[in-house]
């Protein structure tokens, strides 16, 4: 996967034609998105610009709660990908640091709405609608209907066959608590919640872990971005991805800048570099087939269009607020984690 992920960068002339400027320093990165394309990224960015990156892969709730352990001291320079809310929580603590990109004119008006929103702490590197992977062969030689809905998705026959992630470590999982919130209200969304955990057997640290398990036979349906389900799909795995029918939640995934990063000239060249159409348009040699946040960046022919999907107007505002991510978190440990198989 990697020679070929390696092979496909060469291709493109973006590792072979950069000459390695030399710059002082190293780069350290939180890349919150899956792993390999976190490391494509990696790789690429050394290639173009001869800044060393030290690259950690870690989901958005840990790297929100890793960036506020660490404010007095940061470790951190620049924090990639990842759901937006944790990154919108950033900003609105001040552990973020406002920059404005002279790419900013290139973004979709969703990107340039989350910088604008948050003082420029924040901006959206790509997007991607919430659903679920289902294995259609495990689900064929069980005799399972196809779940069209979340209300499929309580029937008892799919006892044990779910799985999702732990919204306090993942931000897609916390985009699903967030947008069942916003579909049913609070209340009812809870209770739904306690019925699904009839059916969970799992709630996994990473967000597209779910559909991972789901490919494989060890489970059959994750919930999860319905871009990583199409990944796992694109992989040659028998997998289906579904839009929920009452309607669903979206990502604006998002990059920012740590405050007191100790690299800072470094953290704006890979902010202003991760913005561009060209480095965008790579995403989906690593299988990411997130909707690129560059006007100008091609969109992958896999990736599942909004414009086909029932989507809610998603209030990332009130959901990436402190206080309502804390209080929903809060009560999900409570009433679900507490509870959970
Ligand atoms: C996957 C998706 C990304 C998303 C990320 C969130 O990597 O492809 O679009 O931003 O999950 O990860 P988390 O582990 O925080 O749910």
């Amino acid at each position: 996967m990697r020679l070929a992920l390696m092979a496909s960068v060469a291709a493109a002339g973006l590792l072979t034609n950069a000459p390695a400027s030399k710059a002082a320093g190293d780069l350290n990165l939180i890349c919150s998105a899956d792993v390999v394309i976190c490391e494509m990224m990696q790789q690429m960015f050394e290639k173009d610009t001869g800044i060393k990156v030290n690259m950690v892969r870690l989901s958005s709730g840990e790297t929100y709660a890793k960036v506020r352990a660490e404010a007095r001291n940061p470790k951190t320079d620049i924090w990639w990908a990842g759901t937006g809310d944790p990154h919108l929580q950033a900003a609105s603590e001040g552990l973020t640091q406002e920059y404005k990109s002279p790419h900013l004119d290139e973004l979709q008006d969703w990107a340039k709405k989350q910088a604008e929103s948050s003082g420029y702490k924040t901006v959206g590197v790509y997007a991607g609608a919430l659903g679920w992977g289902y294995n259609t062969d495990l689900f064929k030689q069980k005799n399972y209907k196809e779940p069209k809905c979340w209300a499929d998705l309580l029937h008892p026959s799919l006892k044990g066959e779910i799985q999702m992630a732990n919204p306090n470590s993942s931000g897609t999982a916390y985009t699903a608590l967030a947008s069942l919130v916003q579909i049913m209200g609070e209340d009812k969304a809870f209770d739904y919640l306690k019925q699904l955990n009839a059916n969970v057997s799992q709630y996994t640290k990473s967000g597209s872990a779910p559909v991972k398990a789901a490919a494989r036979g060890e489970t059959g349906l994750g919930i999860v971005f319905m871009h990583d389900a199409v990944a796992q799909t694109v992989e040659g795995f028998p997998v289906k991805s579904i839009a929920p029918c009452e309607g669903t939640g979206y990502e604006i995934g998002s990059m920012s800048i740590i405050k007191g990063a100790r690299n800072l000239d470094n953290a704006k060249k890979w902010y202003d570099w991760a913005l561009t159409a060209q480095v965008q348009s790579h995403m989906k040699d690593a299988k990411s087939f997130q909707l690129p946040s560059n006007k100008t960046a091609e969109v992958p022919k896999e990736s599942p269009r909004f414009e086909d999907i029932k989507l809610i107007d998603y209030d990332f505002k009130t959901y990436g607020d402190p206080t309502e991510r804390k209080k929903l978190l809060e009560r999900w440990d409570k009433e679900i984690g507490a509870n959970a198989n």
